[in-house]
C-alpha cells in the first residue's frame, strides 16, 4: 500500500508557507474541512430527507422549518469560523451585508457556501467556493475595505465539491492540492499533489442556451469550439464544471450578455478564488479582457464575466 498523507498532517508541513505562519491557517481549515464533512452528510441524504420529511417550506420532526441545504452549509460555515477565532468577519453570497464576530481575528472571508444550488434537489454534483484576505482596516470591526481588495491579494483560496467523490481543493499561493474524503474513516487523504492543469484541453462549458444573447465574438469562439470537434460539457454547477475542466483541460465560459452585461457570476466569491487557483495550477482567468485576479471590486456582490481555464483556450476565447 502506498504512503497516504491526510489533510490535517498535510496542513501542518505546509504550515510555514502561509503569512503569518501562526498556525492561523491550519486552525481555519480544520474548521473547513469539518463543515465540509457535515455538509457532505447532509447532501447524502438531501433525497431520503425530502423523502421522509417533505419537501423544503414544510416543518421537520421538531417542528421546525426545514432550511433548504444552501442556509443550512452558510450557517454552519459560519459557526465552525466563528467558534476558530481567525476570521473576524465574513461576506457571503446568502447574507446581503458583511456577517461579523467581534473576535479581532486577522482574516475576513468570502465564500459561496452551496454552489450549484438548483442541482441540489437532483443527486447532481455540488460545492463550497472559500476565498481568504487579512484584514488591512484597523478599527474595531472589519470594513468594506476589507472585503473590496483586488482578488490579486487573496492568502488562501480553495473549494470543496459534494461529488461521486467529495474533494477539498486548495492553494495557498504555493501550488494547489486536492484531498478526497475517503468516507470509510472520515478523513480527507491527498488524492492530487501539486496539480497543474493542461495549457489545452477539448472541452468547452457553456450555457448555450443564452446563445441569441452573446456577442458575436462569443458565438464565433463556440463555432470553432464546434469546428474543431470539441466537447461540450456543462453541469450547472460552477465548481464542478471548473473541476472537471481544471483536471482535464477545458475552458468554462459565462459571458455578459445583452440582458445582464456583467454575467451571472460573482467576483468576490465565485470568480476571484476560482482565478486563484486556476492561476496557480498554471492556467488564466479574465472577464474577457481584463484578468480577474486585477479587477478592482466596488461592491460585495459584484457580478462579472468569467473566462477560465486552460491558457490557449482563455486567450482564443478572448481573441475571438
Ligand atoms: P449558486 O447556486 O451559488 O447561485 O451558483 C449558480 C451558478 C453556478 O454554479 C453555475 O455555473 C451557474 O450559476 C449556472 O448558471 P446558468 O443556469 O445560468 O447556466
Ligand atoms: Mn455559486
Ligand atoms: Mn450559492
Amino acid at each position: 500500500m502506498s504512503d497516504i498523507k491526510t489533510l490535517s498532517e498535510f496542513i501542518v508541513e505546509r504550515q510555514a508557507e502561509f503569512p503569518g505562519a501562526s498556525g492561523d491557517l491550519s486552525s481555519l481549515l480544520t474548521a473547513f474541512r469539518l463543515a465540509a464533512k457535515i455538509v457532505n452528510r447532509e447532501v447524502n441524504k438531501a433525497g431520503l430527507m425530502a423523502d421522509i420529511l417533505g419537501a423544503e417550506g414544510t416543518e421537520n420532526v421538531q417542528g421546525e422549518a426545514q432550511q433548504k441545504l444552501d442556509v443550512y452549509a452558510n450557517n454552519l460555515f459560519i459557526r465552525m469560523m466563528k467558534t476558530q477565532g481567525a476570521v473576524c468577519a465574513v461576506a457571503s453570497e446568502e447574507d446581503d451585508d458583511i456577517v461579523h464576530f467581534d473576535n479581532g481575528g486577522k482574516y475576513v472571508v468570502t465564500m459561496d457556501p452551496l454552489d450549484g444550488s438548483s442541482n441540489i434537489d437532483v443527486n447532481v454534483s455540488i460545492g463550497t467556493i472559500f476565498s481568504i484576505y487579512k484584514r488591512v482596516s484597523s478599527g474595531p470591526k472589519a470594513t468594506l475595505e476589507d472585503f473590496l481588495q483586488p482578488g490579486s491579494a487573496q492568502v488562501a483560496a480553495g473549494y470543496i465539491v459534494y461529488g461521486s467523490s467529495t474533494m477539498l481543493v486548495y492553494s495557498t499561493g504555493h501550488g494547489v492540492n486536492g484531498f478526497t474524503l475517503d468516507p470509510s474513516i472520515g478523513t480527507f487523504c491527498l488524492s492530487y499533489p501539486d496539480m497543474k492543469t493542461p495549457d489545452d484541453g477539448k472541452i468547452y462549458s457553456i450555457n448555450e442556451g443564452n446563445w441569441y444573447e452573446f456577442s458575436d465574438g462569443v458565438r464565433n469562439y463556440i463555432d470553432a469550439c464546434k469546428q474543431k470537434k470539441m466537447s461540450a460539457r456543462y453541469i450547472g454547477s460552477l465548481v464542478a464544471d471548473f473541476h472537471r475542466n481544471l483536471l482535464k483541460g477545458g475552458v468554462y465560459l459565462y459571458p455578459g450578455t445583452t440582458k445582464a452585461p456583467k454575467g451571472k457570476l460573482r467576483l468576490l466569491y465565485e470568480a476571484n478564488p476560482l482565478a486563484f487557483l486556476v492561476e496557480q495550477a498554471g492556467g488564466m482567468a479574465t472577464d474577457g479582457t481584463t484578468r480577474i485576479l486585477d479587477l478592482k471590486p466596488t461592491e460585495l456582490h459584484q457580478r462579472c464575466p468569467l473566462y477560465i481555464g486552460s491558457r490557449n483556450m482563455v486567450e482564443a476565447a478572448m481573441k475571438a
